[in-house]
């Protein structure tokens, strides 16, 4: 019997990752721990609610207390963090946020595992921490060149969860994932705000000249990419995990209009993001290594996720109709210049 501790479980892959837990394993116990910040959402999680092999915890990483007290009451072996604040637009304008549950909330969690001698630690990180690769692909001896407060916060956690391996011995594994698409996404990403204001008719907004390039994997894939290096990944070791192919985020936005059958006249360029990364890439040879791949290419994860958010609009009608996310929209988008297609 594994008993997990899912921080930031009822965010997007979070969430994902406790479902397919749950599915795939009758020998464990989940427990979420979550903030429940305006990403942090039970709904994610309604289907696991009468499951006795699951709990929900709501409390901060940074709340060293609150942290130990539900390892202890628990009897966690294994914590899996996803909790981050995880939104680069939001970085640039809150970066002492990030900071804090991405940076100190990761040493809390790192504290606590190594009081208590839990078997893994397991960091879900991000490609951003390689910064903009503008050629080839980064393995994971790529430098780290981070560019954003977003993806600086990140490689802070990353470097402190590899100091516990070294100087403690803690066991600990990081996986580096590319962007994810799927399900329960928060729209202010970008497929799922392009696809929920696609289905409203409302501008799709491009930042820039929408030449950047973007590894979009399926969550499914990456939760069972994370699931691969829990069961069979080397301690103390960094696994990259992404489909390996790029799709310019025009060409993304193309794809989504047709599938939701709206004209391209919906696309809007407006001003470009301050330090916007212009292409990741992953090298994944070692994750492959271990027997895993992604299952979905980058068009069936799109038409999978875009099916999703046309079945289930129950789920971001909710938090798009809110005020929080409509003063954020207004706040981040209206006053933005938009700008004529770039000719080419
Ligand atoms: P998300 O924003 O959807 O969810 C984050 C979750 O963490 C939310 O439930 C939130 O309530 C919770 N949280 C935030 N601060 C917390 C705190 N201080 N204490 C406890 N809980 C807290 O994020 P996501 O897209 O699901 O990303 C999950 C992880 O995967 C993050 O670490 C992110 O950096 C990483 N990642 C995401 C992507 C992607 O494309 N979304 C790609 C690679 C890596
Ligand atoms: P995002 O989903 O924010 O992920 P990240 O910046 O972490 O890769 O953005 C994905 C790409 O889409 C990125 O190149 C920025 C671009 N983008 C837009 O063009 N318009 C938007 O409104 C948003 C949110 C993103």
């Amino acid at each position: 019997m594994k008993n997990y501790l899912v921080t930031g479980g009822a965010g997007f892959i979070g969430s994902n990752f406790v479902t397919w837990l749950l599915e795939h394993h009758d020998d464990c116990r989940v427990v979420v721990y979550d903030k429940l910040t305006y990403a942090g959402n039970l709904n994610n999680l309604l289907s696991h609610r009468d499951d006795p092999r699951y709990a929900f915890v709501q409390g901060d990483i940074c709340d060293a207390k609150r942290v130990r007290d539900t390892l202890k009451t628990h009897a966690i072996d294994t914590i899996v963090n996803f909790a981050a604040e995880t939104h680069v637009d939001r970085s640039l304008t809150d970066a002492g946020s990030f900071i804090n549950t991405d940076v100190f909330g990761t040493y809390v969690l790192l504290e606590a595992a190594k009081e208590l001698g839990l078997e893994r630690y397991h960091q879900v990180s991000t490609d951003e921490v390689y910064g903009e690769v503008l050629e080839g692909a980064a393995d994971e001896q790529y430098p780290i060149h981070t560019r954003s407060p977003y993806s600086a916060s990140k490689a802070g956690g990353d470097l402190m969860v590899l100091a516990y391996h070294t100087s403690f011995g803690l066991p600990v594994t990081i996986t580096r994932g590319s962007n994810s698409i799927g399900p329960y996404q928060y729209p202010e990403k970008v497929v799922p705000l392009f696809v929920t204001n696609a289905i409203d008719d409302k501008p799709l907004p491009i930042y820039g000249d929408g030449l950047q390039a973007r590894d979009y994997q399926y969550v499914v894939d990456h939760c069972e990419g994370i699931n691969t290096v829990l069961q069979k990944g080397q301690i103390g070791e960094i696994y990259n995990l992404g489909t390996g192919t790029e799709t310019r985020n025009i060409d993304m936005a193309n794809l989504l209009l047709e599938l939701v059958g709206k004209p391209k006249s919906l696309l809007q360029y407006i001003t470009d993001r301050p330090g916007h990364d212009r292409r990741y890439a992953l090298d994944v040879s070692k994750i492959r290594a271990l027997g895993w791949q992604s299952r979905h290419s980058f068009s069936q994860a799109l038409e999978k996720t875009v099916r999703w958010y046309c079945d289930n609009e129950w789920w971001w009608r909710e938090i798009k109709n809110g005020t929080r996310y409509q003063a954020y929209y207004q706040t981040h988008y209206s006053g933005r210049e938009v700008a004529p297609p770039p000719e080419n």
